[in-house]
């Protein structure tokens, strides 16, 4: 009887994938262009084993297939070494930091496996004080920090609940519970805590902290089904469906916290997020900077109690920066700022500021403008000259953009953009009187253009309607101002300048009525600003 070699096995794409961690589609990709071999056309568990082997030695490998490769890893094996070690003397916590210490980032990204740090889970939780009989949940518990810290603070470990998706993550939060208080609890549970059936929803909990997955992809179709169940309007990211869903299951009078990305505080999507916080009574924002390793977003937390905010307007809120500073806002004063952003940087002298413009008469771009994008070239290398040549027109960078002015051309372009990715309408390009403006920016810098000049996608552009009451150096002038940067930048506090916060942006017509030209001094004076 012929034993076949187990290497020579069949494995299918789908296996493949699963594997190495990767789509279908980059399995394709790489059998298609020779970096995956095949045996007779038949992939083997030989050929993913060397391909592994042999990845990084490789010359064969495009550049982004490398990139893609370098952030594998081999999930099944992972899984089964975890396995391995819960039976084993080695601590729940060890377990833990070796598990979220092997995920490659593109597997933390995709399934938003962030662990949350000991400082932060510990400064969430420090207003949780009484403890005697009272309900917790992690609805996406990870490794259990949140609950290792509530059984901590004196919380029945038989009073704590957890979900995850995550097999590996609900047997280490087990294990951990087991080795604080030697409970065997059956309330950690692997399930999909948004999918929930409604029986599993009637509990209600007096605690819910968590951090939920950030930006997860979910289906479509999946994300408009949690936003109809959750009441969770257009904020449907998975964090704020997350924040919508465990809003149902907290008891009244219950405190929630959760870790956010910054996006939450001031991006459109969340507004309905933001909104629905709002009726709560806030107790803290926490601003804890760059808390997780190779993630550029900023992580940022509120902690609020289920109590309507209308039973205390006079509510106060300690907004924080972690270990640097803290003041008190008033709830109240976030609820005129634009799209309800949550400045909590801001103390509450300069947002009466910010109120009290708001409160002068004034006009905004929204609705009053036609908007487009700079130019997606795909491959501005190919397409972008350094030199002039005939058939050749200049295109300006954002950072060619300046405060009213325009640095000198440096790239030069097809003049009837032939060959680029995305270009926005040509009338806006060719409009003759436009906004253009850098995109990546922490302020505003725009120029007034009247030469039909190009611009990369690292600039965008607007041209206002014929009826807008304020001229375009007007305009101009004070988007670039100080006040305005100011504002801009005491609301927003963002790197972006996008469409709907300029457009959210109050335009003094009257100003310009009474000043013609503009300057910083009168527009202070206008406003009524002494500071
Ligand atoms: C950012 S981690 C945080 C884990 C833990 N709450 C903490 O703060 O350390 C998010 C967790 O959500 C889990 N998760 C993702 N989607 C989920 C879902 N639909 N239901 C339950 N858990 C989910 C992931 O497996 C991951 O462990």
């Amino acid at each position: 009887m012929s034993v076949m070699n187990p290497e020579l096995k069949k494995i299918t794409i789908k296996d493949a994938a699963e594997q190495l961690n990767v789509s279908a589609v980059s399995i394709h990709n790489w059998i298609k262009d020779g970096s995956l071999q095949t045996t007779n056309n038949i992939l083997t568990q030989k050929n993913i084993d060397d391909f592994r082997d042999n990845f990084l030695n490789s010359k064969k490998l495009s550049s982004r297939a490398n990139k893609q490769y370098k952030d594998l890893h081999n999930h099944k094996s992972l899984s089964e070494e975890i396995k391995k070690d819960l039976r084993t003397s080695m601590s729940g916590d060890d377990i833990s930091s070796k598990y979220e210490s092997s995920l490659s980032e593109s597997y933390k990204n995709k399934e938003g496996i962030y662990y949350t740090p000991q400082h932060i889970v510990e400064d969430m939780l420090k207003s949780i004080d009484e403890t005697e009989g009272k309900l917790f949940l992690d609805p996406c518990c990870g490794s259990g920090n949140f609950i290792i810290e509530a059984i901590k603070k004196g919380i029945s470990p038989k009073n704590i609940y957890g979900f995850d998706t995550d097999e590996n993550a609900v047997a280490i939060t087990k294990k951990r519970i087991k080795e604080i208080s030697g409970y065997d609890s059956k309330n950690i549970i692997c399930a999909d805590f948004l999918n929930q059936k409604p029986k599993a929803k009637s509990q209600r909990f007096d605690y819910i902290f968590t951090n939920p997955p950030w930006g997860k992809k979910l289906k479509r179709n999946e994300r408009e089904r949690f936003s109809l169940i959750y009441d969770a309007g257009n904020s449907i990211d998975t964090s704020s469906l997350f924040y919508f869903a465990s809003l149902k299951v907290l008891k009244e009078n219950g405190k929630i916290g959760m870790l956010l990305p910054d996006s939450f505080f001031n991006i459109t999507s969340f507004e309905d997020a933001r909104k629905s916080l709002m009726t709560l009574q806030i107790d803290r924002f926490v601003d804890y900077g760059n808390a997780f390793k190779g993630l550029m977003t900023k992580a940022m937390a509120f902690v609020a109690n289920s109590q309507q905010s209308t039973v205390n307007s006079q509510q106060m809120i300690s907004c924080e920066i972690y270990n640097v500073k803290k003041h008190l806002r008033s709830q109240n004063s976030f609820s005129d700022i634009p799209k309800c952003i949550f400045n909590f940087h801001i103390e509450e002298k300069e947002n009466d500021i910010i109120r009290a413009v708001f409160s002068m008469p004034h006009i905004s771009l929204k609705d009053n403008a036609k908007w487009g994008l700079g130019v997606i070239t795909g491959n501005n290398e190919k397409l972008c000259r350094k030199e002039r040549a005939e058939g050749l027109v200049p295109i300006y960078r954002g950072k060619d953009i300046l405060k009213n002015d325009l640095a000198a051309p440096s790239l030069y372009i097809d003049e009837n953009l032939e060959g680029s990715r995305q270009v926005a309408d040509m009338d806006l390009y060719k409009a003759p009187e436009k906004v253009i403006y850098r995109f990546i920016s922490n302020k505003i810098v725009c120029f007034y253009d009247t030469e039909q000049r190009y611009i990369l996608n690292s600039a965008n552009l607007f041209v206002l309607n014929e009826d807008f009451p304020v001229t375009y150096s007007q305009l101009v002038d004070l988007l670039n101002s100080d006040f305005m940067n100011w504002l801009f930048r005491s609301i927003f506090n963002t790197h972006k300048v996008l469409r709907s916060d300029l457009e959210s942006l109050p335009i003094f017509h009257e100003y310009f009525r009474k000043y013609e030209t503009f300057s910083e001094e009168t527009l202070r004076k206008y406003l009524q600003i002494n500071a």
